[in-house]
């Protein structure tokens, strides 16, 4: 199997740059470990920046999240009996969170590759990367008793602490600085009303609790734990006695306790490697990075990565196709933005900004660029993209409304002729 873009793990920075590459017409595959189910199953953050939120709107799979995502403008820190409240947006000048579980964000990233037919291979065991410091970096996995080959341009490690991409890259090409805690945070979700309606981070003697919510009848609760303890330590009736006593008595006596319907324990690290990158493969989310879960910062920071890695491989690609006169399909009419030979430097952004005026016509607006138009023709070797750059700051952008397209093959072809 032949594609662009060889993704390593189906989390939640696998499966968002595998959407918005796909969105952007570049070729991926993405290689998950385990089942859909078991990803789905690990109930982890719970809180996006609005950063992370307008990444998920770009790939085209936040609509949920905009209905159902509670907005949070602050949350509280208690300690010594009181709790004091921190003004999220006063401080920041307007930003507020969006509390939205990771599992939700995951479940629609997997509902966006679905219906776009992303490939996304799970249960994909011993996925080796080969060649990384070459043009042509290869993965394999092992299906049974299969071993397949896929041959990439780029490979990216979006695999998780424990993933096998970091590990990949010779000892004295990377440099890692870690921070192991002796203490974990052991997490409980319930089927409850939560006890605030803002996050309550706590400081206690006892050590930290944290009062967090999925929705208005979903809790999501921590308290810290030795790193010594296991889940079967902590009946349901511990975990609250431990939370309540560890909570200013207001809020301890307004919390609505229940059966959990998950349980466990996350250890905690601030870890970073660096470089991000190793000949053609690149880093992206835990599998450089991570934080201890207090700051929230995780996901946040991981979908940071996505969207630089997303925007320099959709800036480079336009130059190479260039170069190796590649054949994006083309499926329908279209209305064609030509950038010519001339025109330098190519777009940085593949996105109409603002819409062109030839998208009223209902066709998709297409740039070219490198190619020539002479005689209504399309001429030359030229990137063909469902995007277009910034109209207006193009000098050399030419049409509008512009020759409609007619492909003389079904497909691709290198000539156009006009319509018009
Ligand atoms: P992962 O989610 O770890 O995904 C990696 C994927 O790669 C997994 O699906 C794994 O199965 C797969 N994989 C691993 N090895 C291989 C392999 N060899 N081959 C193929 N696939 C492989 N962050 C926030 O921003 N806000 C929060 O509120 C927040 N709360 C948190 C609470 C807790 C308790 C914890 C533990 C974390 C929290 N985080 C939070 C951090 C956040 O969950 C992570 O940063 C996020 O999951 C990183 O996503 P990722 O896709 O990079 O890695
Ligand atoms: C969560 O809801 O799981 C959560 C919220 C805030 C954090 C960490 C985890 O800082």
């Amino acid at each position: 199997m032949k594609t662009q873009v060889g993704i390593i793990g189906g989390g939640p920075s696998g499966l968002l740059l595998s959407q918005l590459l796909h969105l952007q017409g570049i070729d991926n595959v993405v290689l998950e470990k385990h089942s859909r189910e078991y990803v789905l199953g690990r109930i982890r953050a719970g809180v996006l920046e609005h950063g992370f939120a307008k990444l998920m709107r770009e790939a085209q799979v936040a609509d949920r999240m905009d209905r159902e995502g509670e907005i949070h403008d602050g949350f509280y820190i208690a300690h010594d009996g009181v709790k004091d409240r921190v003004d999220l947006k006063g401080l920041t000048g307007g930003n507020s969170v969006v509390v939205y579980g990771q599992t939700e964000v995951t479940r629609d990233l997997y509902a966006g590759r679905d219906k776009l037919g992303g490939i996304v291979i799970h249960n994909a065991e011993d996925v080796q990367p080969h060649d990384l410091e070459s043009d042509r970096p290869w993965l394999t996995y092992r299906q049974g008793d299969e071993i397949v080959r896929i041959d990439c341009d780029y490979v990216i490690g979006c695999d998780g602490f424990h993933g096998v991409s970091r590990k990949s890259i010779p000892k004295d090409r990377i440099t890692e600085f870690e921070r192991v805690y002796p203490f974990g945070w052991l997490g409980v979700l319930s089927r409850t009303k939560p006890v605030s309606p803002e996050l309550i981070y706590a400081r206690h003697e006892r050590g930290f609790a944290l009062c967090s919510l999925r929705s208005q009848v979903l809790s999501r609760y921590y308290v810290q734990v030795p790193l010594t303890d296991s889940v079967e330590d902590w009946s349901d009736d511990r975990f609250w006695d431990e939370l309540r006593s560890r909570l200013p008595a207001e809020v301890a006596g307004a919390l609505v306790t229940g059966e959990s319907i998950e349980k466990s324990i996350a250890p905690l690290r601030s870890f970073v490697a660096e470089p991000m990158r190793y000949g053609n493969l690149f880093l992206a989310g835990d599998a450089a990075h991570i934080v201890p879960p207090t700051g929230a910062r995780g996901l946040n920071s991981a979908a940071s990565d996505i969207y630089y890695l997303y925007h320099a491989l959709v800036d480079h690609w336009p130059r190479r196709l260039l170069a190796q006169g590649a054949r994006p399909r083309l499926e329908r009419p279209a209305l064609l933005v030509v950038d010519d030979l001339a025109a330098a430097p190519f777009p940085r952004r593949q996105r109409l900004r603002p819409p062109h005026p030839g998208h009223r016509s209902g066709l998709p607006v297409l740039v070219a660029v490198g190619a020539q138009v002479a005689g209504g023709e399309l001429r030359g070797p030229a990137f063909l993209g469902p995007c277009a750059v910034d109209w207006r700051r193009q000098a050399t952008c030419r049409l509008s409304p512009g020759p409609r397209l007619k492909s003389t093959e079904p497909h691709w072809t290198r000539t156009f002729r006009a319509a018009t």
